[in-house]
């Protein structure tokens, strides 16, 4: 082989990386789930895991593709061996955000205002414009849905406890989470962000994720009693 040559870029999503990506122990299942006989605000025999979870779904087509470009904005720092389980990571979120939109169009056509929870979602992200922003939220967003996956078994006979469907889409969601929640944080050790800045703005991370969860319950809870009254 000519020694000179340098290896083809390869491509992950719109970015091109130089260097070869070796087998990643993180594995992207192209799920799809069958929501047709889903009732979206009562599929669940918890009205409170019900509520929870639509209330989640709601904020993962947004959350995610924020993901996507936080990680991909700073790709060009990470190492080698972190780029095979960053291509898997956009694989992962993206097929996640087109199960969840597909769900949340049902919640849409059941009455809840999905465009107004989506342009929230937005105008919270937005105080995050600054790159390294971008990224901090993104590590602690995806810490806290880590924490939420790896407990999902342990409260699984409570809060997945109706359609097998919209279950199933939780589990594979949770497993998939639990398998990347090192990425963001692992290339975070790369891209020199100061630990004084992670706190700041991990903690106005936190508020906003509490204040768009309640937002989300409550733009849920609106169509729920729509349609019980
Ligand atoms: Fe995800
Ligand atoms: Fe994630």
């Amino acid at each position: 082989m000519d020694g000179n040559r340098r290896p083809k870029p390869v491509i992950v999503g719109s970015t091109p990386i130089e260097g070869t990506i070796s087998e990643s122990s993180v594995h992207s299942r192209d799920r799809s789930f069958d929501f047709s006989n889903v009732d979206p605000l009562f599929w669940n025999r918890s009205e409170f895991a019900c509520r929870l979870l639509n209330s989640l779904s709601l904020m993962f087509p947004v959350g995610e593709k924020h993901f996507i470009q936080a990680v991909r904005s700073w790709i060009h720092m990470a190492p080698s061996d972190l780029l095979k389980d960053i291509e898997v990571f956009f694989r992962q979120e993206a097929r996640h955000s087109r199960e969840h939109a597909k769900f949340n169009r049902l919640l849409l056509m059941n009455g809840v205002g999905v465009s107004q929870v989506e342009a929230e979602t937005i105008k919270k992200l937005a105080q995050f414009y600054l790159q390294d922003d971008q990224l901090i939220s993104t590590v602690v967003l995806e810490e806290i849905t880590g924490l939420g996956a790896k407990l999902l078994p342990y409260l699984e006979r409570w809060l997945l406890s109706g359609d097998e469907a919209v279950a199933e889409m939780w589990r594979w969601h949770a497993l998939e989470e639990k398998e990347h929640v090192h990425v963001a944080r692992s290339l975070l050790k790369y891209c020199g962000i100061s630990k004084r800045r992670f706190i700041k703005v991990g903690f106005k991370t936190v508020v906003m994720f509490v204040k768009q969860l309640k937002y989300n319950w409550n733009e849920v809870k609106l169509a729920e009693d729509a349609q019980l009254h």
